[in-house]
């Protein structure tokens, strides 16, 4: 039978350094990496801490950790001949890969950072995300009439704004300002840098969006965007942002004054 090689993160408070350990199982297609470390659990003397499945199809996000590199969830991810396993980034390391999710470190200094009591947390590597900027929507200041009604905000309320947290966790409401929920589509997009998942990519035409399914609702990105412009959805804890409506911005159309305007660069 084949053999996967696991290269798994290996830590307790107390110890000066981390160390990865090597464990071998035997390889099966369709084998997630949620089970590949039951079969670890079940087959060696010294196996690693790791949270236990709370759903196992892939809803709840309690098995994130980072899988080659990429924050995943280990129950829906399919495990590799070679995979390194280490804690998600950005958590204080509890043991091995169990990470406290409640306290979330904001810009580690180092890759690894010790923390006050001991306890160590690894900090995401940026990636360079670079575009062609090839469209854009911009709210004209000098057209835009400031309406009470703000129809523009009802219109992005009703096409994807409802349930959202900022990233200081204050609730977005109804009396929200357009120019806050309108991405700019940066050309150097810190938010795709920062993502650890890899979930903010260009998906529509050369519009950036979210993709839900590889989302885990960590809020990384929003920390990153100089703009505020991405929120969590706090229904189902995945990072929602403007992707201009997939070519069609509703605020624009809804606008009776023409202030939303999308340019072609
Ligand atoms: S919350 Fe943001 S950084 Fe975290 S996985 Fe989702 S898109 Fe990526
Ligand atoms: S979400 Fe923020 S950082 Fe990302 S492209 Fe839009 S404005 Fe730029
Ligand atoms: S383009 Fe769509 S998502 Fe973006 S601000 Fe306008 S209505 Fe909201
Ligand atoms: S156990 Fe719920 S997402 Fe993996």
């Amino acid at each position: 039978m084949e053999t996967a090689n696991l290269k798994v993160f290996r830590y307790q408070p107390g110890m000066d350094a981390p160390v990865y350990r090597d464990y071998d199982v035997g390889f099966q297609k369709d084998l997630s990496v949620l089970k590949a470390l039951f079969l670890i659990a079940d087959t060696h003397e010294d196996p690693p801490a790791f949270r236990r499945y709370c759903c196992n199809r892939g809803q709840c996000a309690s098995c994130v950790m980072t899988i080659n590199g990429r924050m995943r969830r280990a129950c829906a991810t399919q495990l590799q001949k070679e995979t390194t396993l280490e804690p998600a980034y950005g958590y204080p390391v509890i043991r091995d890969l169990v990470v406290d999710f409640g306290r979330k470190v904001f810009s580690p200094p180092d890759h690894y950072t010790k923390l006050m009591e001991g306890s160590l947390v690894l900090k995401p590597p940026r990636r360079k995300f670079r575009k062609e900027r090839s469209v854009q929507l911009s709210l004209r200041e000098d057209i835009c009439r400031r309406c009470e009604s703000k129809e523009c905000v009802e219109a992005c309320w009703l096409s994807k704004m409802e349930n959202l947290e900022d990233q200081f966790g204050r609730r977005l409401g109804r009396n929200a300002s357009v120019d806050q929920l309108i991405c700019v589509q940066c050309a150097e997009a810190f938010c795709a840098e920062s993502c650890p998942t890899g979930a903010i990519a260009i998906r529509q035409g050369s519009v950036m969006g979210i993709n839900p399914l590889l989302c885990i609702g960590c809020g990384i990105c929003m920390d990153h965007c100089p703009h505020g412009a991405i929120f969590l959805n706090i229904e189902r804890g995945n990072a929602v942002k403007c992707d201009l409506c997939e070519g069609k911005p509703a605020c624009a159309q809804i606008c009776p004054h023409g202030a939303l305007q999308v340019f072609n660069l």
